[in-house]
């Protein structure tokens, strides 16, 4: 029976005394000092299964933290692609528990778990794996042979008016999504995913994202960073008719592999703070097209209202679950305000239907164009989830 990351310390028999004088690394918190720094983090500390039908992260209602990894194969070995899946999986599974993922007391070998998360409970980690357009074949080359089970409805994202994408953050062969309701928690896991790939997958762009957009009744729907309540409108877990018909992938457009999967689109998206706060608030309310305060749809809705151009009435009827975090990074050199936006990401069952029209339909034309820049962008097939023992990917890695 493995150890909680939470009992380990008082199984170690170590007491009050420092876990890095036993083991010859930087001392740790005290087992009573770091369960106050568990119980004073934000949200609950419970348990999300890795294992399951789907995978954990999707209708998950959303956590507090965001830690988003693109990375790519170094590897051309498609048995290597499949170890990693394998070792992922098996991470991610304890790492839900709030085990550790190996031992600790190595000696003069590097710990088998990087340590920062003992001590910590669960809080409701997720992990979310996905498979990027490039993982199938790219520039004439197949590297893992993948080419011929493409599924249909992973495009390359076309461009869109106002896109000033940047190679460094977008793309991506795999795509990591962690969530959880203690930021350390969910560093903890992006950095033990990042170190286990080492040699086989290298990461790409890597970002941090907090305040999340709301996919669930059961929690207070947060503010993004322009002071507007985010998710009000969106598909919420609890809705398993709208999950069922717009999250999971099904034939016959999608293959057998990615039944029960999803798509995910990510975008990085920049907002102009600076010119936002300088917009008044009757201008804020009609580019939205709710009431920032009281978040209710506004009496008049604006033609180029966000939500009315967003909306399934000018969409076919298509929607999106939204699950985006905002971030927050440096300075904005084209402005001198600060660097911040959304990290837009929604799951849907066919991102031919749903984002990429929905996108046409909004980018440039809704009032929120003017404040906001697709600098990032990525697509992922993300495989149903994994039981007990097997690993995520395995009906297409096999
Ligand atoms: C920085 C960029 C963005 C910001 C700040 C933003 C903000 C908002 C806000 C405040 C709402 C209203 C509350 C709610 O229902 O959640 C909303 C609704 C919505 N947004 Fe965005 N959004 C952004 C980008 C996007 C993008 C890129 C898409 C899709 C391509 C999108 C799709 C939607 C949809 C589908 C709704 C619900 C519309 C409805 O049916 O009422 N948003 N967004």
């Amino acid at each position: 029976m493995t150890a909680t990351r939470r009992s380990f310390l008082k199984s170690a028999g170590l007491g009050g005394a420092s876990l890095g004088a036993a083991a010859g690394a930087a001392p740790l918190l005290s087992p009573a000092a770091a369960a106050a720094a568990a119980e004073s983090a934000s949200g609950s500390s419970g348990t999300v299964p890795f294992y399951g039908a789907h995978q954990a992260g999707i209708v998950t209602p959303a956590q507090d933290d965001l830690q988003f990894a693109a990375l790519d194969m170094v590897s051309d070995s498609i048995a290597d692609l499949r170890n990693l899946m394998r070792a992922w999986s098996t991470a991610a599974a304890k790492m839900a528990r709030g085990e550790l993922i190996g031992p600790v007391r190595t000696g003069n070998r590097p710990p088998g778990d990087t340590g920062e998360a003992i001590g910590l409970p669960p809080s409701r980690l997720t992990v979310t794996f996905g498979f990027g357009p490039t993982l199938f074949g790219s520039g004439g080359k197949d590297r893992f042979g993948l080419r011929g089970r493409r599924p249909a409805p992973l495009v390359d994202l076309p461009a869109f008016v106002g896109d000033a994408l940047q190679p460094d953050v977008s793309g991506g062969d795999l795509g990591v999504q962690v969530c959880a309701d203690n930021q350390q928690v969910a560093f903890h896991a992006m950095h033990e995913l990042i170190r286990l790939a080492i040699g086989i997958a290298t990461p790409r762009w890597l970002l941090a994202g907090a305040g999340r957009t709301a996919n669930s009744r059961r929690q207070p729907l947060p503010r993004n960073l322009m002071g507007f309540q985010d998710g009000t409108a969106n598909i919420m877990a609890e809705d398993a008719a709208a999950v069922d018909q717009f999250v999971w992938a099904s034939e016959p457009a999608s293959p057998a592999w990615m039944r029960g999967g999803s798509y995910l689109v990510a975008r990085r998206i920049e907002i102009n703070l600076k010119l936002w706060d300088s917009t008044g608030l009757g201008g804020q309310q009609q580019t939205i097209g709710r009431n920032k305060l009281g978040g209710g749809i506004l009496g008049n809705v604006p033609p180029t209202a966000h939500i009315l151009l967003a909306s399934p009435g000018r969409n076919h009827g298509q929607r999106l679950l939204r699950r985006g975090y905002s971030y927050v990074d440096g300075i904005d050199p084209a402005t001198g305000g600060m660097g911040a936006g959304l990290m837009f990401l929604c799951y849907q069952r066919d991102p031919r239907r749903q984002f990429i029209p929905i996108q046409h339909r909004i980018a440039g034309v809704d009032a929120l164009s003017v404040y906001i820049k697709h600098v990032g962008s990525a697509v992922f097939a993300c495989p149903p989830g994994a039981s007990p023992g097997a690993f995520v990917g395995e009906h297409l890695l096999g």
